[in-house]
């Protein structure tokens, strides 16, 4: 079964958020003069169950075409037991692949229970290997070996190839790019470099801070040659490189430069239950009234496939007019 969009997008990806918190404050998403103490958060009464996620998360692979469910937060490692909500999704029939996307602070701990309990595929976001950089990037002074040992932890409990993303942000952190494919050449992870997006309004994003993905293929390509692979599929999120001399590839990620609206196959779902059918999205629909007004089943389905039938979104290929200056979402709320 499937379900097409106005733009006759299928839809394949749900991407989970399961707490609008993180352990970070990272200068692009969380900033510390927003998310101070006086931020106020989801309560704990507002977030979808693990049973509420559950239930949404087998309608939308058994009626909707979705092969691929990714948990995101916020940091999903500070949701409480988050290993019993993978090891309820891993069960659904039909559901191809269970992905989480983490800052690995908490990896090295938790590494193996989440392998144990399900999950496939693990993304790392690691901004530096240099512990001032990576300092001034995530504002809390998390040292770079606690990531690393986060990453080797997630490689033994089989979550490998591990997925390392590095948000890249003009005269933050692009002097780190080279060594960050230097390091990581050769390990068998991949790294993808992202360029700095618009997402939310707190990030005080201004175009001459992003870094293109081309000037990033050049800095490695120069100490490195690299060639590009062929993407997997039309409107793929990263595009491929490897080297030359055929040690390891890394992917760049050109949401702003080279927009992949056209192929976007992608459903957001908030911790409190709003479905995003957009990264940039003004406003999400709201399952969790649904859910909690005790619909059934065929009438949660009926709902989600109307949303998206409707769907004609695509904020990167557009960019300003159409949504400047109203209030987006935050990445840390929605997950990226
Ligand atoms: P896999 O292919 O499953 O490994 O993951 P992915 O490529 O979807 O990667 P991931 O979830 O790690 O996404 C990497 C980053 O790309 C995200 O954190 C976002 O910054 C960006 N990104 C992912 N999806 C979208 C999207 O739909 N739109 C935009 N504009 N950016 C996106
Ligand atoms: N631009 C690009 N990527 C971002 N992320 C968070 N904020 C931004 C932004 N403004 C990334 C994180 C992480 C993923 C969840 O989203 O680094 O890898
Ligand atoms: Fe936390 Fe990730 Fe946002 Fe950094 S990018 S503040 S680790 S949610
Ligand atoms: Fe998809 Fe929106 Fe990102 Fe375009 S901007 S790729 S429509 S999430």
């Amino acid at each position: 079964m499937t379900v097409t969009d106005a733009l006759a997008r299928p839809l394949r990806d749900l991407r989970i958020s399961v707490t609008d918190r993180c352990n970070f404050r990272c200068v692009y998403c969380m900033p510390r003069e927003v998310f101070g103490r006086d931020y106020e958060f989801l309560e704990r009464a507002e977030l979808l169950t693990f049973e509420e996620i559950e239930r949404l998360a087998r309608i939308f692979v058994g009626d909707h075409g979705v092969s691929k469910i990714r948990l995101t937060g916020g940091e999903p490692l500070v949701r409480r037991e988050v290993e019993r909500l993978v090891e309820m999704l891993a069960r659904i029939p039909g559901l191809g692949d269970l992905a989480m996307t983490t800052n690995g602070s908490a990896l090295a701990r938790k590494a193996r229970a989440l392998g144990d309990a399900g999950l496939r595929r693990i993304t790392v976001s690691l901004d530096s290997l240099d512990n001032e950089v990576f300092a001034a990037v995530n504002d809390v002074g998390f040292p770079v070996e606690r990531v690393l040992a986060g990453i080797e932890a997630a490689a033994a409990a089989g979550l490998g190839p591990i997925k390392i993303n590095m948000v890249v942000k003009r005269g933050v952190n692009e002097d780190s790019v080279v060594s960050m494919a230097r390091y990581f050449r050769g390990s068998g992870h991949i790294v993808r470099f992202i360029e700095y997006m618009d997402v939310g309004h707190s990030n005080g994003w201004r175009m001459d801070e992003v870094v293109p993905a081309a000037e990033i293929v050049a800095m490695i390509g120069a100490e490195m040659p690299l060639e590009p692979v062929a993407p997997n599929y039309p409107g793929e999120v990263v595009e491929r490189w490897r080297y030359g001399d055929g040690i390891g590839e890394i992917g760049v990620i050109a949401s702003v430069t080279r927009p992949f609206c056209g192929g976007c196959t992608r459903a957001r779902l908030s911790a409190e239950g709003k479905l995003f059918t957009c990264l940039f999205a003004v406003a999400g629909h709201d399952l969790r009234a649904l859910l909690r007004s005790g619909a059934s089943d065929a009438e949660i389905s009926a709902a989600i496939g109307g949303i998206w039938r409707m769907r004609e979104d695509r904020y990167s290929e557009l960019r300003t007019a159409a949504t400047a200056g109203l209030p987006k979402v935050e990445m840390s709320y929605i997950g990226g």
